[in-house]
């Protein structure tokens, strides 16, 4: 979707996500147990991410990752970009909660027309890109890669379709996923993009891909070229 499309009637002014953000959490142990935060978090340890300085969060709800970050490196400043102005209040209040506000700025703004206006070395975006098409992902990829120095790392966490057996209970749930979302967010997305397409095509190159619950759930590092010392990886 171009840029130009009333964006602000989907998420700014109705913010369907701000409905969560009370019970986001709550919802999400429900439905996956510890899973979707073993994914999140699976990095945090990662050098890419303790060596950034500076870090673009995209999308990221309520803020507990952001504020585990924030605590786990104290170095790093953080601007956080969401169209919710409710989960942009937690993410503040939680940063606030750790003495860590004055390194995070926010940012209400939909992600499908935002252009950094600074430079990166580290990118996150967890479960948020499936809310964009495939199109959507890879104008965003591009805007983003201008601002992002050589090795800079973006970090991609997510629902994936896998292949074989698993492939049909992992189909079930992501359809449940979109449905229930459509009907509290108002989530216009239906299916899952292929942000891999989306990521290779501006330019970016997979450097490592991690699984769990038999491939539903992914978390993958990508870089831009210079650093990528490594095979790329395909998949
Ligand atoms: C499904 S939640 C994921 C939250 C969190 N990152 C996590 O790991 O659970 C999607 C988040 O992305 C935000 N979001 C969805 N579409 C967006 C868009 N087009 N622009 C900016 N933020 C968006 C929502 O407001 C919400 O905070």
């Amino acid at each position: 979707m171009p840029p130009s499309l009333p964006v602000q009637d989907e998420h700014s002014q109705r913010d369907g996500f701000g409905r969560l953000a009370r019970l986001y959490r709550w919802l999400e142990y429900l439905t996956f147990g510890p899973w979707l935060a073993l994914c999140r978090n699976a990095r945090l340890r990662d050098v890419s991410v303790t060596a950034a300085r500076h870090a673009l969060i995209l999308g990221d709800g309520d803020g507990r990752f952001l504020a585990r970050l924030l605590r786990q490196n104290p170095g790093l400043g953080i601007l956080s970009v969401d169209s919710s102005p409710a989960m942009l209040d937690r993410q503040s209040r939680r940063a606030a909660r750790d003495g860590n506000a004055s390194r995070l700025t926010i940012h209400c703004e939909d992600i499908r027309c935002f252009t950094p206006a600074a430079d990166y070395d580290l990118v996150t975006t967890h479960f948020c890109l499936d809310c964009l098409s495939t199109t959507e992902i890879e104008a965003l990829a591009r805007r983003l890669r201008l601002r992002m120095a050589p090795g800079a790392c973006w970090i991609v966490s997510d629902f994936a379709l896998p292949g074989g057996a698993a492939r049909i209970p992992a189909r079930i749930v992501v359809r449940s996923l979109y449905l229930a979302f459509r009907v509290i967010t108002g989530l216009q997305t239906r299916t899952l993009p292929d942000h891999a397409e989306a990521l290779r095509n501006a330019g970016f190159v997979l450097l490592d891909r991690c699984t769990w619950l038999a491939g539903l759930l992914m978390s993958e590092r990508w870089t831009t070229p210079a650093g990528a010392s490594t095979k790329p990886l395909t998949y």
